[in-house]
């Protein structure tokens, strides 16, 4: 019976894969696969763009309303990428270690991807600015907002190093969000904001779609089959921000790989390109496609995680593409 639920909902996730994999971007179903071991059918390709080769000072817009524990959760995660105090390094497999596979990419000139990311400055729209409902340009509108608000204080335009993250609280909708997408990157228009400058969005969708958006923390959505036996427990206590985590992460990556939409992205249409994290969506340790999250570690109460990070964090983390390796990647790999 175990076995049968097994396999149920196994076939379920291959449904829900043409959806995961559009999760950034409405990108079309391109025959890629998420097993390991699958790089002869990836065609990754640079296409001459820059790369965010600088040290990038991270810019976070809180919208909406959030709980300060929840909004500590995802700052620990952002300070664990490349920790202020390196003399303190986190446990290995840490959060650094992941990212080091996002520095393998390089730009024409041969600069890698930069290791240093600053969480510089935090805005908080508790107000709701531009409503309970955002369109994608209206993120923009979002990021405008924030660089122009009287009160609180406003964030600088930083148009050389700068990357602003808008953090939707789980209350608010956004176009797209729970049906293609859970997160995604662009750049903003001078007309806008004032400047080109690149910027992501990752909405919390503990009420609405954790069954889409925080897998594998959830009951995937739509699933005709009870529940199994156990849902992976969370380990940081919040499935919506558990999940944000690896939605942060994956748009991080796509973000400093294909900044402007011109650089890292396999497929032959720019504007639904399959980037270095859509490849390994689903993807968490060794052994892992299919619907199976891979070979990764439980908590003291059981929760999964796969990384380390400052202050005894536990995260889970999807992997990303390796480009050396020809290969989905996460340093928690067996081999
Ligand atoms: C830079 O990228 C190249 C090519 O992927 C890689 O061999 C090298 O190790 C990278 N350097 C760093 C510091 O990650």
């Amino acid at each position: 019976m175990q076995n049968l639920l097994n396999l149920l909902l196994l076939l379920f996730l291959f449904a829900l894969f043409p959806l995961l994999q559009a999760l950034p971007w409405r990108t079309q179903g391109n025959n890629l696969n998420y097993f390991e071991g699958s790089s002869n059918l990836v065609n990754l390709e640079y296409h001459m763009g820059p790369v965010l080769a600088s040290p990038i000072n991270l810019y976070i817009i809180w919208y909406g309303h959030w709980n300060p524990n929840h909004q500590d959760i995802i700052r620990d995660f952002i300070l664990s990428l490349s920790p202020p105090s390196p003399s303190r390094p986190s446990r290995r497999p840490s959060v650094t270690d992941w990212w080091q596979t996002v520095e393998l990419y390089t730009d024409q000139t041969g600069l890698n991807i930069t290791g240093t990311i600053r969480l510089s400055d935090e805005f908080h729209d508790s107000s709701y600015s531009q409503g309970n409902y955002l369109s994608r340009l209206a993120i923009q509108h979002v990021i405008r907002n924030s660089l122009t608000s009287q009160n609180p204080r406003p964030l600088p335009l930083n148009p050389y190093t700068g990357l602003y993250l808008v953090l939707t609280s789980s209350d608010v909708q956004v176009q797209d969000f729970c049906r293609a997408v859970c997160g995604f990157h662009y750049f903003t228009f001078p007309a806008v904001v004032g400047a080109t400058v690149p910027y992501a969005w990752v909405g919390h969708s503990g009420k609405q779609c954790p069954g889409i958006c925080a897998y594998p923390f959830a009951q995937p959505e739509g699933s005709e089959a009870p529940p199994p036996s156990r849902i992976m427990g969370a380990p940081n206590g919040d499935v919506g921000v558990d999940g944000m985590v690896s939605v942060i992460a994956h748009e991080l990556a796509e973000t400093s790989s294909n900044p402007l939409v011109n650089a890292w992205y396999a497929g032959d249409d720019p504007t639904a390109p399959t980037e270095i994290a859509d490849l390994c969506v689903g993807l968490y340790g060794s052994g892992g496609g299919g619907g199976y999250v891979g070979n990764v570690y439980k908590d003291y109460w059981g929760n999964g995680y796969n990384l380390n990070g400052v202050k005894g964090r536990k995260f889970l983390v999807q992997w990303v593409w390796n480009p050396v390796q020809r290969r989905c990647f996460g340093p928690n790999a067996l081999d």
